[in-house]
C-alpha cells in the first residue's frame, strides 16, 4: 500500500508480533494503522507461533500513513492501562488495545465510562498484569549455587501468569545489583552478570535448583519481619496464594508462626516497637552496640562484628563490603588476602593506611558453610541498608574529608541507592557532610581476574588511588 491512501473497505491486516510482550511494536503499527483509517475489524493481531488471522490471508504489509495524517489521540490513562494490559496472556488483548485507541479517536471520553465493556476489560487486564508483578517483586526467591569458576551465582524460578518478565528486569537489576543471578520461568528467562542484562528463551522447572543454604537466610529473615501485630490470615493467603508456596522456603514456616502470632504480639507490646534509636557517640559505643545489633538475619552468621579500625579525625576513610572469613576470625577489617592487595596499592599509591580509617559496609561476615569451608555471599540491599545506620555514625564521628569506597556494595552503603562503578569511577561525589566520595573496584574483583583482565583492572584501581592521594595532598595543604 502506498502512502496517502486511504485503506479500502474490504482490505485486512495481519501484524504479526515480534514478542508477545512487545507493546512499542503494537504501539506504532497501531498508530500506523489508525492514521490509515483501517478499522478494528479489518486488522488481526498475531502473536509468536500463534495462530489469529481472522481473514486467513491478510496482508503483512501494513499501510504507510501519509505525511499529513492527523495526529493520533491517546490519552495518558488510555497508554498507561495499555502498556500493562499488552503483557497479559490473553490472545484478544491487541485488538482490544486496538478497538479502544480507534473509538478514543472519535470519543476522547470513552474510558470514562465505567459500564463500557471495552473499558471495563482494559481495566480487568490492566490490575492483573499489575497483580502478577507484584507476586513476582514479592515472590522470587534465590537459590545458591557455585559457578563453573567458583563464584557465586543465584538462580530463581518464577511461573507467571502474564507475559511480565521482561518488563520488570529493571527492578530485579536495582534490587540485585551487586549480584549474579539468573530468573527462569516458563515465558522466558532473565540473566544479570552485575553489568549486562541477558535474556535467554523459556526454561522449565527442572533448570533451576532446589533448597540450600540461602534458605535457611529467607527463612531467618521472614520470621524476623513477620510481624503478629499485622497478622490477617485472609489477606495473607490472597497475597501469597499457595501457588507460589512451593518456590518459598520461608512458606514452610507459616503454620508455626501463625500458631505463636498471639504470644508473639503479646511480647511486642511489652517491649514496646523498636525504641527510637540516639546515634552513639563515640567509636568505642558503636563497637559495643553493633556486637548486639540484630537488625538483620546476618548479624547471626559468623563469629563475631568486626568494627572500623583507625583515628577518629583521619582524612581518609575507606570502606569495604563486609569482613570475610580472616576478618571475621581475627575482628579486624581487611587482614585477609583482600587486605594484603589494598595494602600493597594504597602502599604504591603513596596513601599510608595506618592514617586512615577503615571499616565494611556491613559489619558481619555473610557466608555459607560448604563441609568445612564458609564461603562469602554478598550481603543483599536490604542488609546494607540495614547497616548503614552504623556506618553513618562511623562517619559522623571520624569525619573523613574523602571516603574511598571500594565496590558496589560500599557505594550503596554510603549513598543509599544502587550505582554503577562505570558511572562514579573517577571523579568525586559530594557527601551531605561535605566530604567527597570517590568509588573504585573492590581488591577481592581484582583477586577473582587473572592475565591482560587482571593487569587492565590493577591499572585502573591504581589510577583511582593515585587520584585520591592527589585529592587527599590537595584537602591538606
Ligand atoms: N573484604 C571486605 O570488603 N572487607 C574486609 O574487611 C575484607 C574483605
Amino acid at each position: 500500500m502506498t502512502a496517502m491512501q486511504r485503506t479500502s473497505l474490504t482490505e485486512h491486516y495481519a501484524v504479526h508480533m515480534p514478542t508477545p510482550d512487545d507493546f512499542a511494536f503494537w504501539r506504532e503499527s497501531a498508530r500506523d494503522l489508525i492514521q490509515c483509517e483501517v478499522p478494528p475489524d479489518r486488522v488481526s493481531w498475531i502473536e509468536p507461533g500463534g495462530t489469529g488471522d481472522l481473514f486467513g490471508s491478510g496482508s503483512s504489509a501494513l499501510p504507510e500513513p501519509s505525511k499529513g495524517a492527523k495526529p493520533v489521540r491517546a490519552s495518558k490513562r488510555f497508554l498507561s492501562l495499555a502498556r500493562n494490559a499488552a503483557l497479559h496472556s490473553d490472545p484478544q488483548r491487541f485488538a482490544l488495545l486496538y478497538r479502544l485507541l480507534w473509538r478514543l479517536q472519535a470519543n476522547p471520553r470513552v474510558l470514562e465510562d465505567k459500564t463500557d465493556p471495552d473499558v471495563r476489560r482494559v481495566e480487568e487486564l490492566d490490575k492483573s498484569v499489575r497483580r502478577d508483578s507484584h507476586k513476582m517483586h514479592a515472590f522470587v526467591r534465590f537459590r545458591q549455587v557455585e559457578a563453573e569458576d567458583g563464584s557465586e551465582y543465584y538462580v530463581a524460578w518464577f511461573e507467571p501468569d502474564h507475559h511480565i518478565v521482561r518488563a520488570n528486569a529493571g527492578f530485579f537489576m536495582r534490587r540485585f545489583a551487586n549480584m549474579n543471578w539468573s530468573i527462569l520461568t516458563p515465558r522466558g528467562c532473565l540473566h544479570w552478570d552485575g553489568e549486562i542484562m541477558r535474556e535467554s528463551g523459556p526454561a522449565q522447572r527442572s533448570d533451576a535448583p532446589d533448597g540450600d543454604p540461602v534458605e535457611d537466610l529467607w527463612k531467618s529473615y521472614y520470621s524476623s519481619i513477620f510481624n503478629p501485630a499485622r497478622l490477617k490470615v485472609g489477606a495473607m493467603l490472597s497475597e501469597m496464594p499457595k501457588k507460589y508456596w512451593k518456590n518459598m522456603p520461608e512458606a514452610a514456616l507459616i503454620p508455626d508462626l501463625i500458631a505463636g502470632a498471639q504470644a508473639r504480639e503479646a511480647q511486642m507490646v511489652a517491649a514496646g516497637e523498636r525504641q527510637i534509636r540516639e546515634r552513639p557517640e563515640s567509636l568505642e559505643a558503636i563497637h559495643d552496640a553493633i556486637a548486639n545489633c540484630r537488625d538483620c538475619p546476618i548479624a547471626e552468621c559468623g563469629t563475631r562484628a568486626v568494627m572500623g579500625e583507625g583515628s577518629v579525625g583521619a582524612h581518609l576513610m575507606i570502606v569495604g563490603e563486609q569482613p570475610g572469613d580472616q576478618e571475621d576470625v581475627a575482628g579486624r577489617p581487611f587482614v585477609g588476602p583482600a587486605g594484603q592487595l589494598l595494602d600493597s596499592a594504597l602502599g604504591e599509591a603513596g596513601i599510608d593506611r595506618s592514617a586512615a580509617y577503615v571499616t565494611n559496609a556491613v559489619k558481619h561476615f555473610k557466608f555459607a558453610q560448604r563441609g568445612k569451608r564458609r564461603l562469602h555471599q554478598t550481603p543483599m540491599a536490604k542488609e546494607i541498608d540495614t547497616c548503614r545506620w552504623w556506618l553513618e555514625s562511623e562517619r559522623a564521628i571520624v569525619r573523613p574529608r574523602i571516603v574511598l569506597a571500594l565496590g558496589a556494595s560500599a557505594a550503596r552503603g554510603l549513598l543509599g541507592k544502587t550505582v554503577s562503578l562505570k558511572s562514579v569511577r573517577g571523579a568525586p561525589i559530594a557527601l551531605e557532610d561535605g566530604a567527597e566520595l570517590w568509588v573504585t573496584a573492590h581488591p577481592s574483583y581484582l583477586l577473582r581476574l587473572d592475565g591482560a583482565a587482571r593487569e587492565e583492572q590493577a591499572a585502573l584501581f591504581a589510577a583511582d588511588l593515585t587520584r585520591v592521594k592527589a585529592r587527599l595532598a590537595e584537602l591538606q595543604a
